[in-house]
């Protein structure tokens, strides 16, 4: 059963209500995760309990394995930046432990991993294809892959501005204006790991518009993986060329949402963040943190060596590019 939202967090919302997971129970989510998930969870006055990432964002499931609490409701298991989790090490902790299993695949949309597609692995799952799919205004959807009759509620929902509407064509058919446009602001403080924190307040619930739904509908998936795939190639030149350490392995068949990279340093990292505001190429970092979750010194130390650059971008000629 698919339900379509206005964003992920909507749609996680609705999920959590779905497998009616009480105030004052623990939910473990990895310790790299933004602000607006943790919030979904604290709104609902569910604790949580962050779980160690290796260097590769991957569980470590010793530190998983030890963490003792028998209030324990579910897991958060993130296929981040689009790349997928080991989703039976994930299943198997969730039956040892008799705890709910959700799946967030808000990096990536539709794709198949095993047989079965990212977001229905999970009791529920959630993806947000207004970050994959261009010019959307809004879209979330939740996954509910058990039996329910909670499903039927009903939302209010949303409507584009014109004002938003106005933006998208400007977007849509300007788009060199539009990126010179945002590269002559200054840029966002992406270094502090809070840069973004708390500013997305807006955790309403809604239902998908329109326009967006159909953009959905019509989505040509394959075409996109082979056009981030050519673009991921590049970037690894990028990332040789540049002293950065790749992530993740190449892989055909995902739809990644961002390349990540480790820099040598805090430096390096700057370095690179500023070259690419300066040539207006959008590279970033992710995630705003939970601004009450105190960062260990260990995970800030790395933390600040990863640059993200999102695939949705013009890159043509960043294989040339040596900083
Ligand atoms: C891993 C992850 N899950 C969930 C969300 C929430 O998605 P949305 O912004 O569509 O509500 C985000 C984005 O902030 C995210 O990065």
């Amino acid at each position: 059963m698919k339900i379509n939202f206005y964003n992920g967090r909507s749609a996680l919302s609705h999920g959590i209500d779905i497998l009616n997971i009480r105030e004052n129970s623990y939910v473990l989510m990895p310790e790299i995760i933004c602000d607006v998930a943790v919030k979904v969870f604290i709104n609902k006055k569910i604790n949580i309990i962050y779980y160690k990432l290796d260097k590769y964002f991957q569980p470590v499931w010793n530190n998983l394995n030890n963490i003792k609490n028998k209030n324990i409701s579910a897991i958060l298991m993130v296929h981040f930046f689009g790349y997928p989790q080991n989703v039976n090490n994930f299943k198997n902790f969730c039956k040892k432990n008799k705890i709910f299993l959700i799946e967030d695949n808000c990096h990536s949309l539709n794709i198949l991993n095993n047989k079965t597609k990212l977001g229905q692995n999970g009791h529920i799952g959630i993806d947000s294809p207004r970050k994959i799919i261009s010019n959307l205004y809004s879209g979330g959807r939740l996954f509910v892959n058990i039996n329910t009759k909670k499903t039927k509620i009903k939302f209010p929902r949303y409507v584009p501005t014109k004002i938003q509407i106005i933006k998208n064509k400007i977007k849509k058919n300007s788009p060199i204006l539009t990126n010179y446009l945002k590269f002559t602001k200054k840029r966002p403080n992406y270094e502090s790991p809070y840069f973004f924190s708390d500013k997305d307040n807006d955790f309403s619930i809604k239902k998908i518009d329109f326009a967006s739904l159909n953009k959905i509908n019509n989505f040509k998936i394959n075409k996109e993986i082979n056009k981030r795939f050519i673009i991921l190639s590049k970037l690894k030149k990028f990332a040789k060329k540049n002293q950065l350490e790749i992530i993740f392995k190449e892989n055909k068949k995902i739809l990644p949402m961002y390349f990540v990279a480790i820099a040598k340093n805090n430096l390096h990292r700057k370095t690179i963040l500023d070259w690419g505001w300066k040539n207006k190429i959008d590279i970033v970092t992710w995630p705003s943190f939970y601004k009450k979750n105190k960062l260990s010194p260990e995970l800030l130390k790395r933390w600040k060596k990863y640059i993200c650059i999102p695939l949705n971008q013009d890159l043509s000629n960043i294989d040339e590019k040596r900083i």
